[in-house]
């Protein structure tokens, strides 16, 4: 490409604008639209600011679907400011050659920090005890008052033994945690011991939930499985909300299934006021926020500028989602 390529930035980055800032690296090497404002563009917006550039810049609330894609033929790259790529059609981009990129490693231990703060939470009734105080409800010092569930020395289930997971577990260890986990595969060197799915729900005393939201793991957090878990046990889950039926999540916390629950993720986001699930009891609730650091925002838009600039100068970018884009290009080429 000989003249400068063109960037769509669907939300201000963070990292600001100064001289190494992740904004500035994509400024001297493209010409940049950036969404000013603080909700991302309508999918219609999306397509219409993306027509005639080379590259986007996306978080999880922009939709790179067909359509999108039909409607910006110059795209080379899409770069998600994201380890999760659930908003992405990756083999529409694919069968259009347009390379995907993500964001993996740097959020690992900030959103494992975050699955080990909501079992705590939970487990030791935080946001009770702080609506208490807010409340006028503090009364004196009661034996009996705001008990919660012992965390250090209980079992830890992990579903998808994934990195975040790991992180997890390593945070285990230090409570004296016993970690098991459940996967497709035995991952050599997990932090903890493979079991069966039946086994995680009937063992764990908290189950923290790391698999990506794809059409197999859609909804697999459901009745059955709140069923399967233990009257005192605690689900968490800083995925993504569509791995859990809802309402299935719902009536579990009412019926007395589950002991209680720590969501960072939820369906859909952000949550109407009025939603269901905010009248389910012993829950607590963060607006997805796993990664959110200024250090690890700041890592996440490194990486995915580099992604972005990478795939720019038709270099292989090193988080790239669908490499069967080169073997592709080649097939095509024979
Ligand atoms: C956030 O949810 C991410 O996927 O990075």
């Amino acid at each position: 490409m000989t003249e400068r390529p063109r960037v769509f930035i669907s939300r201000t980055l963070p990292g600001g604008t100064g001289p190494a800032s992740p904004l500035a690296r994509v400024l001297d090497a493209a010409e940049v639209d950036v969404w000013p404002d603080f909700p991302p563009p309508s999918p219609d917006t999306f397509a219409t600011r993306a027509r005639d550039v080379h590259g986007v810049l996306t978080t999880l609330t922009e939709r790179v679907n067909a359509e999108f894609l039909e409607a910006c033929p110059l795209l080379r790259v899409v770069a998600n400011i994201a380890v999760g790529y659930d908003n992405i059609d990756v083999p529409a981009c694919t069968e259009r050659g347009v390379l995907v990129t993500n964001t993996p490693g740097v959020l690992t231990d900030t959103t494992a920090d975050m699955a080990f703060a909501l079992m705590l939470a939970v487990a030791r009734r935080l946001a009770d005890g702080e609506r208490a105080i807010r409340d006028g409800e503090w009364g004196p010092w009661h034996p009996t008052w705001l008990l919660g569930t012992e965390v250090h020395g209980s079992t830890l289930g992990l579903l998808g033994p994934g990195r975040i997971a790991a992180a997890v577990a390593r945070r285990a260890r230090g409570f004296d945690m016993r970690v098991i986990y459940c996967g497709r595969r035995e991952v050599p060197d997990f932090p903890g011991e493979r079991v069966t799915m039946d086994e995680l729900l009937a063992q764990s005393d908290f189950i923290s939930v790391h698999v990506p939201l794809t059409d197999e793991t859609a909804g697999i957090c459901d009745r059955s499985f709140f069923e399967r878990m233990q009257p005192h046990a605690i689900f968490v889950n800083t995925t993504r909300g569509g791995v859990v039926d809802q309402p299935a999540l719902i009536a579990a916390l009412h019926d007395g299934q589950i002991a209680g629950a720590g969501l960072d993720v939820m369906t859909p986001e952000p949550l109407p006021v009025d939603d269901p699930l905010l009248d389910a009891p012993n829950l607590v609730l963060t607006p997805h926020v796993g990664s959110a650091t200024h250090t690890t925002r700041v890592k996440m838009a490194h990486l995915a500028v580099d992604g972005l600039l990478a795939g720019l100068a038709g270099l292989q970018p090193q988080h790239l989602v669908n490499p069967e884009v080169y073997a592709q290009a080649g097939e095509q080429k024979q």
